[in-house]
């Protein structure tokens, strides 16, 4: 109920950086090509099997899925889509990561963004994995890295390895002690400067937005903004804390 009633419109929006993301972000939609549309509608239609459980997090039941389910249930939606890809493209975001790449359709949007240098998307489930592969080579798309792994156990590594990110989407598992963990290490292998972490689903469970009400009170990176489905935080030091609820 609260969110209802803190939501925030043009007509509230007062910092200067918050009203420009507002405008050039929330309310410019970006359209998706024609060729990742026409093969997530194929995919809609896909008899396919997937023999393995999927995410928390989830509108799948988890004991028996096929692609179809998948392409219509479990992918960001194409609106959800384009904020992710409005946030690289305002920031320029050059090295992106995704944690949860399921059958890939989102990382392929994300991915044509002509800011983008290179995005990595990691999932632990090797016949989705197998799936996106396959849906970026039909794409003719080059700059995903496609990773078989744990997301926590990729994470860890890539804080050992001193990999930075400019965004980072979180869309794996979808729990309090997993947000818990994301934000323990994330905030370490953002780059320098302005950066970003947008976590998906974090109204999906009553433990989902309590892990998203601790961290966001705990931020003191920058600015926090949420919409109903995401919860984004901006990373840069030159920024006041300031929180807003926006209306997507
Ligand atoms: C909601 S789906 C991702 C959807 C994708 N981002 C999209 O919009 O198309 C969640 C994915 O996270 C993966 N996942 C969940 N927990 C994981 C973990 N601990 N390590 C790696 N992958 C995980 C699942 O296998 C599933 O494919």
């Amino acid at each position: 109920m609260w969110y209802w009633l803190y939501r925030t419109d043009q007509h509230s929006l007062q910092a200067p950086l918050v009203f420009d993301l507002y405008q050039k972000v929330f309310r410019k939609r970006h359209i998706i090509d024609s060729d990742i549309l026409n093969l997530w509608d194929s995919l809609k239609k896909s008899d396919q099997a997937i023999h393995q459980q999927y995410g928390a997090g989830s509108l799948i039941d988890s004991k028996e899925y096929s692609v179809f389910k998948i392409a219509r249930y479990g992918v960001t939606s194409p609106k959800n889509a384009s904020l992710i890809y409005q946030f690289i493209s305002y920031f320029k975001s050059k090295n992106v990561l995704e944690l949860g790449s399921s059958i890939g359709l989102h990382s392929a949007v994300l991915a044509r963004n002509s800011y983008l240098d290179k995005l990595v998307t990691v999932d632990r489930q090797e016949d989705l994995i197998k799936i996106a592969k396959y849906n970026f080579e039909q794409l003719g798309i080059e700059n995903i890295e496609v990773v078989h792994d744990d997301v926590f156990k990729y994470i860890n590594n890539a804080e050992a390895s001193a990999q930075k990110f400019d965004l980072i989407y979180v869309d794996a598992d979808h729990s309090y002690s997993a947000l818990m963990r994301y934000n323990d290490i994330l905030p370490r292998i953002l780059s320098e400067g302005t950066s970003v972490i947008i976590y998906d689903d974090i109204n999906w469970s009553p433990d989902m937005r309590k892990g998203w009400n601790e961290i966001s009170r705990q931020f003191r990176g920058g600015l926090i903004l949420e919409t109903y489905q995401f919860g984004i935080m901006i990373y840069d030091s030159g920024l006041q804390r300031q929180h807003h609820v926006i209306n997507y």
